[in-house]
């Protein structure tokens, strides 16, 4: 097998499909019925659009270790419900207090607090069941093992404990590198890795793939907020479709504010070209996951 050659891969078709796959099962998943308000506002930002990285990933990540992408589908709909859940309640104004997402006014600016925080709360009950419920020929241990992963991704021990950090973190811009890496390892990337070795888990990988996969995710998943902190600074409100300099204004800790900008671009390299190297062993089936690497450290929004 060996490295996976991604020059000849068209990831900007494959993304565009990958995303209309995604969205269209994310349509059929959540109908809006009785009561319609709650309903409307978990399908307003679980439809608001967004690079849908989470879900293609689990998808990719399925069908680099051989299995189909139908076995891995409800699972990644269930990642971007519990990535949606979590942006609505860090918008709040209890937590990062912002207006805008994905171009459009936030959850509880549209619903209110009251319903902005119920529709996170069922979006993230919502992605359990759907998996659950949804996920068609796969054994039931494999099926558990996914549950009990992305429970512990979106936790005290996953998201919640590193967003948790972040907010005790704030106003500190001298917080260590450790810290910080903390609150990304824990905020940001255990949802990418869950996403990546749920996929896996799905097509019944063996530990050494899963193991590599987990490693793979790690690293784009730090090297993504890496990147995000970059683009806080370089890039304008308008292109990313939420508040750009915002990390300045707050002072908060960020990669670029510890490292500086060239240091911090080195380290998302490097992140990179490790994440790349994990999955020599998949041959042509990971391409698709080698080119999102890349294409992670040179995003502009
Ligand atoms: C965005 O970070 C926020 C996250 C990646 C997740 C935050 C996690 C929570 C609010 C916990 C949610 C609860 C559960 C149960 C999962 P950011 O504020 O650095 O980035 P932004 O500029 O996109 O807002
Ligand atoms: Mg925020």
């Amino acid at each position: 097998m060996g490295k996976p050659t991604t020059e000849t891969f068209d990831l900007k078709t494959y993304l565009a499909e990958g995303k209309a796959k995604v969205e269209a099962a994310l349509d059929r998943a959540l109908p809006v019925v009785y009561p319609e308000r709650i309903y409307e506002a978990m399908r307003y930002s679980l439809l608001a659009g967004g690079k849908r990285l989470r879900p293609i990933l689990c998808l990719s990540s399925c069908q680099a270790v051989g299995g189909s992408e139908a076995i891995a589908l409800p699972t990644a709909c269930a990642v971007e419900m519990i990535h949606t859940m979590s942006l609505i309640h860090d918008d709040l104004p209890a937590m990062d207090d912002d207006d805008y997402r994905r171009g459009k006014l936030t959850n509880h600016k549209v619903y209110g607090d009251d319903v902005a925080i119920l529709a996170g709360d069922g979006l993230l009950a919502y992605a359990f069941e759907f998996i659950a419920v949804e996920t068609k020929d796969v054994p039931a241990d494999r099926l558990i093992r996914v549950v009990a992963r992305l429970g512990r991704a979106v936790g005290a021990a996953g998201l919640v404990g590193g967003q948790v950090v972040d907010l005790e973190s704030e106003g500190k811009p001298d917080i260590p590198l450790e810290t910080l890496h903390f609150i990304h390892n824990h905020k940001t990337a255990a949802l990418l890795e869950a996403s990546v070795v749920c996929g896996a888990i799905l097509a019944g990988a063996d530990e050494d793939a899963i193991a590599r996969l987990s490693r793979y995710a790690g690293n784009i998943g730090l090297a993504f907020q890496i990147i995000d902190d970059i683009l806080d600074i370089t890039s304008s409100s308008e292109v990313l479709g939420k508040t750009a300099g915002k990390d300045l204004k707050a002072q908060k800790a960020t990669y670029p504010s510890l490292w500086g900008l060239e240091e911090s671009k080195r380290q998302a390299r490097q992140l990179t070209d490790e994440a790349v190297a994990q999955l020599a062993p998949f041959g042509d089936r990971a391409v698709p996951l080698a080119a999102i690497a890349e294409f992670i450290v040179s995003r502009d929004r």
